[in-house]
């Protein structure tokens, strides 16, 4: 039977009743349009479907959405600017961090929880942070490139990160 969970989703609150056996990821993709967020795999090791869970990354394959009843849910529609990109999809496109793309969201969204607990990361500390996130292009190399050139930019205030950027919890980047 349905249960009723509220979810404030990108800074929208949503109503919705759902089967207590499906997971936030379903819920984001399939019943709030939110494509964005990838499912990879079958055994929560691929990352591809992280998002944002109440300030913190989580992989939303792992959470029922019941879990995450009244909770605040950032995904990469809420992290992208209406007008362009986030200085982290930026510096990915600028550093070619990413090859096919499907991996590319998660390892965003991961990155914009480590840039929000850390902003000016060592190499060896964004690779520890993405070891969640598979990419089967293997292009880790670039990613880290990209990841640490959006660290710069946001520190030194070249890639102003924009208020729609902050809903779910990714306010701590914008301030770092
Ligand atoms: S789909 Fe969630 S970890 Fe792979
Ligand atoms: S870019 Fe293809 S899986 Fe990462």
């Amino acid at each position: 039977m349905a249960e009723r969970v509220s979810l404030t989703v990108n800074g929208k609150r949503h109503q919705l009743d759902v089967e207590p056996r499906r997971l936030l990821v379903q819920v984001l993709r399939e019943d709030l349009g939110l494509t964005g967020t990838h499912v990879g795999c079958d055994t929560s090791q691929c990352g591809a479907c992280t998002v944002i869970l109440d300030g913190a990354a989580v992989k939303s394959c792992t959470v029922l959405a019941v879990q995450a009843d009244g909770s605040n849910v950032g995904t990469i529609e809420g992290l992208t600017p209406a007008d362009g990109l986030h200085p982290i999809q930026q510096a990915f496109w600028e550093q070619h961090g990413l090859q096919c793309g499907f991996c590319t969201p998660g390892m965003i969204m991961t990155a914009a929880d480590l840039l929000a607990r850390n902003p000016d990361p060592t190499d060896g500390e964004i690779r520890h942070a993405l070891t969640g996130n598979y990419c089967r292009c293997t292009g880790y190399q670039n990613i880290v490139a990209a990841i640490r050139t959006a660290a710069d930019e946001i520190r030194t205030g070249a890639g102003a990160v924009p208020a729609e950027a902050e809903a779910g919890a990714t306010s701590a980047v914008a301030a770092g």
